[in-house]
């Protein structure tokens, strides 16, 4: 459904010139020549140090927002109303746990701890997506989570498989595989709600409403105030940008709502056959920024219910150290 993002050229950001550098200029034109060539950069290769920061900072916020994600879905686990849709939320909130694991791993390669990163989340120093930062009102907003926070989280990471360091683009492509399971189940379960009472039907419009706006934030602020997209562009980390993907966004999301037959909260959203695309109102950046600087409505709580979690899960790492230094002993006794 979102695999489009595959086929958009990347000319606009081949066009950027090389940035001035101080890093060694033999090494550097090596480093420029393959990116201008389309081809990966893996952990052993030189990189530039700006290149190496970004790609720790990308990912290790895309995998905070992975484990965080799993959180306010989490608490529905419990509240599922079949068996049928309480195995299929614990597979989904099983899957963003494990994106955060291959994620942290390819930020790993990069000569960054887990630990490290770990601290930088529960200090709150770290970002991760604004989107976790709502609360989760009615089972319907499980469906709307799945249908459009998992579909903008798609339209975003299917160019990522294609992103220049290798390891991020090859986790990319498992992750945007099981994202795409989590979209078709989100939409799915609100279209058994939509075929169900009108309390039913009210609840869906309602979770709709409260995320639609939200949802179109997640793309990151416009291309004009995003400090960090011409050069990730140059770099091939971003292959489109925060506003193009927000349109193809809008562009795919709109027939969809036809069919579910529930109505996006934006009087301006409407089709210009000129542009070829979907125009649409004003997004809230205000709010968008309160909530990334840690002053949205759940901020507090996901964080501190994250720490918790993590203090919790001590005894758990210490006695898988314990067995790996256990059996690491046990094999180097056999081999004596
Ligand atoms: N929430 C929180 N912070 C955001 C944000 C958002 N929705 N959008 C942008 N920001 C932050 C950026 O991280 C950056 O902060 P920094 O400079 O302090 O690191 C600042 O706002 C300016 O934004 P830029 O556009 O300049 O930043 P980027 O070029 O990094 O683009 C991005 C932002 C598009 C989110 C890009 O980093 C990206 O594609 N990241 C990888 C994907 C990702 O992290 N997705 C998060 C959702 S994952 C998810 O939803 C889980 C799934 O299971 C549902």
């Amino acid at each position: 459904m979102y695999t489009q993002s595959f086929s958009v050229s990347d000319e606009p950001g081949k066009a950027l010139k090389p940035v001035a550098s101080t890093e060694p200029a033999e090494l550097m034109a090596r480093f420029d020549a393959r990116i201008d060539a389309d081809g990966r950069i893996e952990p052993q290769d030189w990189m530039p140090e700006a290149y190496r920061k970004t790609l720790v900072r990308q990912i290790s916020q895309h995998a905070h927002s992975e484990i965080v994600g799993m959180l306010p879905e989490g608490n529905w686990i419990s509240r599922a109303p079949s068996l049928k849709r309480k195995a299929i939320l614990i597979a989904k909130v099983q899957d963003e746990g494990g994106h955060g694991l291959y994620l942290y791993s390819a930020a790993e390669t990069l000569g960054t701890s887990r630990d490290q990163m770990l601290d930088a989340l529960h200090s709150g120093k770290a970002k991760y997506s604004s989107i976790f930062n709502y609360p989760t009102l009615n089972w319907a907003d499980v469906g709307v989570i799945g249908w459009l926070v998992d579909g903008a989280a798609i339209m975003n990471q299917v160019p990522l498989c294609r992103c220049s360091y290798g390891p991020y683009a090859r986790a990319m492509v498992r992750v945007c595989k099981e994202e795409s399971f989590h979209q078709r189940q989100g939409y799915e379960a609100l279209l058994v709600m939509m075929k169900g009472t009108d309390e039913q039907r009210a609840m869906v419009q309602d979770a709709v409403n409260r995320y639609w706006w939200k949802c179109l934030a997640m793309f990151g602020p416009p291309d004009a105030d995003s400090p960090n997209s011409v050069q990730g562009m140059r770099w091939g980390i971003k292959r489109i940008s925060n506003d193009d993907l927000r349109q193809k966004f809008i562009d795919a999301t709109v027939p969809q709502a036809k069919v579910l037959g529930v109505t996006l909260p934006d009087p301006d959203l409407k089709w210009n056959e000129e542009r070829g695309h979907y125009d649409y109102g004003q997004i809230d950046w205000d709010e968008f920024w309160q909530t990334v600087n840690g002053n949205g409505p759940c901020n507090k709580e996901r964080l501190s219910t994250r720490v918790k979690a993590h203090n919790d899960g001590q005894w758990v790492r210490e006695a898988a150290l314990a067995h790996a230094r256990k059996q690491q002993q046990r094999a180097m006794k056999e081999a004596a």
